[in-house]
């Protein structure tokens, strides 16, 4: 049976710019090409869990503006749920983005439509209380982020958490949090500890179980009672690297939901994320269950 997965967070629109190399400070530079493509956090791992197979609710917030419908239906094209989105008078949130040749990015956010996101409603903590598991990120307001957490701990509900973007967490985030998955700067920004495996094993005192993402390098997992353990990247020439977090987190949420054994869920949501970064944009680029099996090696 499908994983039902409730995913709060950000749905933003990303306007990427790319170009060769990205301008210093008082630089200008001229790039390739310009696109308007679905994002934000909270959008990117909703369209990832439906793509990946999951039937997925997405709480969230678009403006009044055109990119507003167009993220609703760019939401809706995926198969995720959009009964739970509020439209907030006012533009929509908005990701400024400058993509290089080598497939890396720097992002400028900005919030609109997601600031208001600052609560769960009845109609949230329901379809919170009857998903296998909450996908929640930091792009809409921390009181919204813990409200919803809070809701999922009450109904029994698995809560993953991306700390992203980095900033302190209340303690109390962290103790209804049951999976953590920072990246490699997310790890060090919460711990002070540059060395993944000891970020993760600083971590492990708060959440019962910690994944760092390390980019090309892979991920590691830790859980209490156990030495950190590595799980390698495939090699992949990026185009666009926007997003593939975002994937990774998508897919393992679905593989775990489906009673995977982490191991196994991390190895299926690497080939996830290794196939979007091979194309240009966020949730566009993300992959489809058969292309993942395909490139994860599952024979169905
Ligand atoms: O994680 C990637 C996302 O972060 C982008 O889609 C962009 O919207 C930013 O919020
Ligand atoms: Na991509």
């Amino acid at each position: 049976t499908r994983p039902h997965i409730a995913v709060l967070g950000s749905i933003n629109m990303d306007l990427v710019a790319y170009v060769a190399k990205a301008p210093q400070r008082g630089e200008t530079v001229t790039g390739r090409e310009f696109r308007t493509l679905p994002g934000g956090k909270g959008a990117n791992q909703a369209v990832a869990a439906a793509r990946a197979g999951a039937t997925v609710s997405m709480i969230g917030a678009v403006g009044t503006d055109a990119f507003g419908d167009r993220l609703r239906s760019a939401l809706d094209h995926s198969g995720v749920d959009t009964d739970l989105l509020r439209t907030v008078e006012g533009p929509s949130g908005t990701a400024h983005i400058v993509v290089d040749d080598d497939g890396g990015n720097a992002i400028v956010v900005i919030p609109g439509a997601n600031a208001a996101l600052t609560a769960v409603d009845a109609g949230d903590e329901a379809a919170i209380a009857s998903a296998g598991a909450l996908l929640l990120q930091l792009e809409i307001p921390l009181e919204g982020v813990l409200a919803a957490a809070r809701s999922a701990r009450a109904s029994g509900v698995r809560t993953i958490l991306t700390p992203a973007p980095a900033q302190p967490l209340p303690p109390e985030l962290l103790a209804a949090t049951d999976l953590l998955i920072p990246n490699e700067h997310e790890a060090a920004a919460l711990t002070g500890l540059a060395d993944p495996a000891d970020a993760a094993r600083a971590l492990l005192d708060q959440v019962p179980e910690v994944v760092v993402t390390l980019g090309a390098a892979g991920s590691l997992y830790a859980a209490r009672g156990a030495d950190p353990v590595r799980v390698p990247a495939r090699r992949v020439t990026a185009v666009d690297t926007t997003g593939a977090g975002d994937t990774f987190v998508g897919a393992l949420a679905v593989a775990l939901g489906e009673g995977n054994s982490l191991p196994e869920a991390l190895s299926w949501a690497s080939a996830a994320s290794a196939l979007s970064v091979r194309r240009p944009g966020a949730a566009a680029s993300m992959p489809y269950r058969k292309e993942i099996d395909a490139e994860a090696g599952v024979t169905a």
